[in-house]
C-alpha cells in the first residue's frame, strides 16, 4: 500500500532514497517524506500529493546525510496532508510504515502519562513514540524496538533511525513485505526487490515476525521471538529498467503492448511445444484426487478466476467456487478434505487474499498459487507455486498480469483433465495448439490500437457505461468496466447479458454507451437479442466481435471493434486487449492520471 526505503549509505543517501521512492510510488501516490541523519540531527521534508512536490520541497531544502529513511504513501489513518506523511518522528526517532497499527488508540493510551505531542491523525506516529519512550528511558534500539514490536496489532513494515545512533536503521516485518539488500560497505531496506534495484540484486526476504539491524557492514536478523536467525541471501533478479515507460505514454500502455511477449513467455514455462503437451512443475500431491476446487482472489485477478471455472468445469469437471477475498475471509466457507484452493494475485501481498490463503492452510486444503511476484508472500505459503511470469506490472490498473494469469489457469485446467482421464492425448495437443496461437492473436487485437483510439471519444462524454458479456465473456465485461472506471472515473457496470432485462435495461437511454463483447460462436445469437433489446431501448452500441459477428449484428452499433477469428479457450485472452485499449484510450481523452488514479494504489496490502 505505502513504500517504504532506507538506506546505511557511504555517500549522500537523499537522491537515492527519492530514487527508490519513484519506483514504488505505484504503491501509494498521497504524499511522500525522506528523513536522514545530519550531525547528530533529523532532517525531515515531506511533501503532500506526487513525488514531484517532494523533489521541489528537496531542491529548495536538500537533506544531505548518508543514512535515511523515505516514504510513498497510501492514506488510510489521516488525509493525505503533509503532516500525516512519514517519516514521523519525536526528537529520537524517526520511521516510515507500510500498513496499518489496529491497536494505535490502545497504545497512544499506554503512553497517556508521558506527556507526548502527536503532530498527525496517524496510527504510525504511536509507534515513533513507543520507540522513542524507550530510548529516552536508556534502552538501545534494539531493546527499544524488541520491546515494541509484540505490542503491535495489525499490518506493518517498518524503517526506524535513531537520532543518536546515526550508523544503523532497523526494519520489522509482520504482514507486510520488507526486503534487506546487501551493497558494497551499503546496507539497505525496501518494501520490494524493484525499488532497490539500481542499489543491489542481492536481496534477503524477511519472514513474518522478522526485524533487521542493519549497518554498513551488514544485518543481523532476528525473528518473533528475538532469536537471531539467518535468511537466505538471493539474487533478486530485479532490472532497474523494468521500471522504465521506453517509449510508451504510460506504463499501461507499455504493459499492454508487452502481452503477446510475456503471454507466450508464460505458456512457453507450462506448455512443451515440441510434443504439444502440458508441462507443469512436478507436484507433490495427486491433482486427479482434488475432489473441488476454491478459487479466491481480489479486483482483476478474480475476475481471471471466473474465466478459469469455466475451464475447470468443463475440462477436469471438477466444482469450482469462487469468491472475492475480502468475502470469503469472513463467511464460513465449507472446505472439504482433499480439496485444492486456488489463489490469484499479481502481487501476492494482496491482505484479503493472503488471509484467505492461511485460513485454507489452517483448514488442511492443499494451496496453489497464481502469482506475478514469485518472492511475495503467498508465492512463499503456497504447495503448489505457479509464477505468471508478466515482468514486474507498474501501472495500476492491472493489464499484462490478467492475461498472464489466464494463460497458468488454462494450462493448469488442461493439465488436471490429462490426469483425470478426461481429456485424451490428441485432445491435450489440440488445447496446446490453440493455446500456442494466442501470442499472434494478441498482436492482431493490438493491430486495432488506432480504430480503438478514435472511437475514445464517443465514450468519454458518458456518466455510465454498460459492458455486457455471456459465458466466458461475462467476466470480461466486470473486467472491461472495472478498467473504465479506476482510469477514466466513468461509472461502469458489467452485466451478463442474460440478466440485462431483470433490471439494468432500465438504464439504457440514448447517453448510456453499451459495449458488447461477443465473439461469434454457440453463445452469439443469444448475446445478440439481448443486444436488440438494448438497441429497441435507444441504447449506444459498440460492438466487439469477430468479421462474422460483426457482420452478422455490427448493423446499427455506433461503433464495432474487429478481433481476430480465434478458438473459444484463447477468446478470454484476445478479447482483454480492446477492453483495456478502450479504457485506456478514454481516460487519455479525459486527460485523467492512467497510472496513478485517483485513490488508488497498485498493491492493496491492507484490508
Ligand atoms: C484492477 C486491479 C485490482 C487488482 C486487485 C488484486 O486493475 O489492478 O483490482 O487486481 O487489487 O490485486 P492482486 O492481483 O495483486 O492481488
Amino acid at each position: 500500500m505505502c513504500g517504504i526505503i532506507g538506506i546505511v549509505g557511504n555517500a549522500p543517501v537523499a537522491d537515492r532514497l527519492v530514487d527508490g521512492l519513484k519506483r514504488m510510488e505505484y504503491r501509494g501516490y498521497d504524499s511522500s517524506g525522506v528523513c536522514t541523519i545530519v550531525d547528530g540531527q533529523f532532517v525531515r521534508r515531506r511533501a503532500e500529493g506526487k513525488l514531484a512536490n517532494l523533489l521541489e520541497v528537496l531542491s529548495e531544502q536538500p537533506a544531505t546525510g548518508t543514512v535515511g529513511i523515505a516514504h510513498t504513501r497510501w492514506a488510510t489513518h489521516g488525509a493525505p496532508t503533509t503532516s500525516n506523511a512519514h517519516p514521523h518522528a519525536t526528537e529520537e526517532v524517526a520511521l516510515v510504515h507500510n500498513g496499518i497499527i489496529e491497536n494505535y488508540k490502545a497504545l497512544r493510551e499506554e503512553l497517556a502519562g508521558e506527556n507526548r505531542k502527536y503532530e498527525s491523525e496517524t496510527d504510525t506516529e504511536v509507534v515513533a513514540h513507543l520507540i522513542s519512550s524507550g530510548i529516552e528511558k536508556g534502552l538501545d534500539p534494539r531493546e527499544a524496538v524488541g520491546n515494541v514490536l509484540p505490542k503491535l496489532r495489525g499490518a506493518f513494515s517498518l524503517a526506524i533511525a535513531f537520532r543518536s545512533h546515526p550508523d544503523l536503521l532497523v526494519g520489522a516485518r509482520l504482514g507486510s513485505p520488507l526486503v534487506v539488500g546487501y551493497g558494497d560497505g551499503e546496507m539497505y531496506l525496501g518494501s520490494d526487490a524493484l525499488a532497490l534495484a539500481p542499489l543491489t540484486q542481492r536481496i534477503a526476504y524477511l519472514e513474518e515476525g522478522d526485524w533487521v539491524v542493519i549497518t554498513r557492514d551488514g544485518a543481523e536478523v532476528f525473528n518473533s521471538r528475538n532469536e537471531p536467525v539467518a535468511r537466505e541471501i538471493q539474487s533478486s533478479g530485479a532490472s532497474a529498467a523494468a521500471v522504465e515507460k521506453g517509449n510508451y505514454r504510460h506504463f499501461m500502455q507499455k504493459e499492454i503492448f508487452e502481452q503477446p511477449t510475456v503471454v507466450a513467455q508464460t505458456l512457453g514455462s507450462y506448455l512443451r511445444q515440441s510434443d504439444h503437451t502440458v508441462a507443469l512443475p512436478q507436484l507433490d500431491f495427486d491433482i486427479s484426487k482434488i475432489k473441488r476446487l476454491t478459487i479466491v482472489a481480489c479486483g482483476t485477478s478474480y475476475y481471471a478466476g471466473m474465466v478459469a471455472k469455466y475451464w475447470f468445469e468443463q475440462f477436469a469437471r471438477v466444482p469450482v467456487d469462487i469468491d472475492v477475498a475480502s468475502e470469503f475471509r469472513y463467511r464460513d466457507p465449507v472446505l472439504e478434505d482433499g480439496g485444492l484452493a486456488l489463489f490469484i494475485s499479481q502481487s501476492g501481498e494482496t491482505a484479503d487474499t493472503l488471509a484467505a490463503l492461511r485460513h485454507c492452510k489452517a483448514e488442511g486444503q492443499t494451496i496453489g498459487v497464481v502469482v506475478n511476484v514469485p518472492t511475495s508472500t503467498m508465492a512463499r505459503e503456497a504447495d503448489l507455486l505457479l509464477p505468471s511470469h508478466a515482468g514486474p506490472e507498474i501501472g495500476v490498473a492491472s493489464t499484462k498480469a490478467f492475461t498472464c494469469q489466464l494463460a497458468v489457469l488454462a494450462a493448469l485446467a488442461a493439465h488436471m483433465a490429462v490426469k483425470k482421464g478426461l481429456m485424451n492425448r490428441e485432445e491435450e495437443a489440440e488445447v496446446v495448439k490453440h493455446l500456442l496461437e494466442a501470442p499472434a492473436a494478441l498482436n492482431a487485437a493490438l493491430n486495432h490500437d488506432d480504430n480503438i483510439a478514435s472511437m475514445a471519444h464517443l465514450i468519454s462524454p458518458a456518466r455510465d457505461v454498460l459492458y455486457l458479456g455471456r459465458g466466458q465473456d461475462y467476466p470480461l465485461a466486470l473486467e472491461g468496466a472495472l478498467k473504465l472506471k479506476e482510469i477514466s472515473y466513468i461509472h461502469a457496470e458489467g452485466y451478463a447479458s442474460g440478466e440485462m432485462k431483470h433490471g439494468p435495461i432500465a438504464l439504457i437511454d440514448d447517453d448510456v454507451p453499451v459495449v458488447v463483447i461477443a465473439p461469434s460462436g454457440p453463445l452469439f445469437e443469444k448475446t445478440v437479442s439481448n443486444m436488440e433489446e438494448v438497441r429497441a431501448r435507444g441504447g449506444q452500441v459498440v460492438l466487439i466481435s469477430d468479421a462474422e459477428g460483426i457482420k452478422q449484428a455490427g448493423e446499427g452499433c455506433i461503433a464495432t471493434i474487429e478481433m481476430p477469428v480465434v478458438h473459444p479457450l484463447i477468446a478470454p485472452l484476445v478479447y482483454a486487449i480492446p477492453v483495456q485499449l478502450l479504457a485506456y484510450h478514454v481516460a487519455v481523452v479525459k486527460g485523467t492520471d492512467v497510472d496513478q488514479p485517483r485513490n488508488l494504489a497498485k498493491s492493496v496490502t491492507v484490508e
